[in-house]
């Protein structure tokens, strides 16, 4: 597959995307989003690949979604083509993903990361949702994902005003997982990818599910998710490996099962 708007590589276990349309600050368009879908569908299919990194570059995660591409369309023209519904690979991949956020994490930008299971960020990151200043509102699930990872108040400080948040503010109010100087960034997130891409698969995209559904069921229901999962774990292979292991006082070798 040939990719005009990414870089995609596999390094190891883990699947590592880059945009790529570094002269519009890897602004999300129509054809990145087809190729995103590509990457993840193939990482998906891969059992070879137990976790996906995305990543821009150091000036700009991605500003946002493509301003050009946006602003000659009517209400008719997203209607009908169901604008953006499909912009959403990361939250629909069953693997966990990763944004490795440096620079600019704006709009669409940063609407991408908060798809991604974890948020790691360089030191220059810069989250927000501006789409208040263009006269729309965000439209890949700024207002809901980020209501739910950082509460009213602080969502609709950044919804309603479009300003910018920088990493330690982005740390202190739990939008990302941890803020590391912009030279430590890739190494700090494909660390990261390496040790959750050794853990035994079928678990990893388990918890992934059983995480993201704390966002989407009553608690009652959650509990009873989680046990039903947590129950369908005995006697799988990765529970006899992982287990045998500790008592053994050994490291697992799920990377045979
Ligand atoms: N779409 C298209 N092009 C963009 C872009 C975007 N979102 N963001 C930046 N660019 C382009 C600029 O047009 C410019 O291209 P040219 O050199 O051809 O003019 C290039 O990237 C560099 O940008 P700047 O010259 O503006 O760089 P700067 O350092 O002065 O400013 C910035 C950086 C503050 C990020 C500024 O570019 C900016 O404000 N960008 C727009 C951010 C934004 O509003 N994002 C939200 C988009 S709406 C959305 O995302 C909807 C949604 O919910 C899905």
């Amino acid at each position: 597959m040939t990719y005009e708007t990414l870089i995609v590589e596999t390094v190891g276990r883990v699947g590592l995307i880059r945009l790529n349309r570094p002269k519009a600050l890897n602004a999300l368009n129509s054809r990145l989003a087809e190729e995103l879908r590509q990457a993840f569908a193939q990482f998906d299919q891969d059992d070879d690949i137990g976790c996906v990194v995305i990543t821009g570059t150091d000036r700009a995660f991605a500003a946002g979604a493509d301003i050009k591409e946006m602003a000659p369309k009517s209400f008719i023209d997203t209607f009908k083509a169901n604008y953006m519904a499909n912009w959403d690979s990361p939250a629909r991949s069953r693997k966990p993903s990763i944004a490795a956020v440096a620079g600019f994490a704006l709009g669409g930008g940063c609407e991408l990361a908060m798809q991604c299971d974890l948020i790691i960020a360089a030191d220059n990151a810069k989250f927000g949702q501006p789409e208040i200043t263009l006269g729309i509102v965000p439209g890949l699930g700024g207002t809901q994902r980020l209501t739910r990872a950082l509460g009213k108040a602080k969502a609709m400080d950044l919804v309603l005003t479009g300003r910018m948040m920088d990493a330690v503010e982005a740390e202190r109010c739990g939008l990302v997982s941890r803020v590391v100087p912009l030279d430590k960034l890739m190494d700090e997130a494909m660390k990261a990818a390496e040790t959750i891409a050794s853990m035994w698969l079928p678990a990893v995209m388990t918890a992934k599910e059983l995480v993201q559904r704390a966002h989407e069921l009553p608690l009652a229901e959650g509990l009873r998710f989680e046990r039903r999962a947590f129950h369908a774990m005995f006697g799988t292979e990765g529970q006899r490996e992982g287990m045998a292991a500790f008592l053994e006082k050994r490291p697992p070798r799920f990377d045979e099962l």
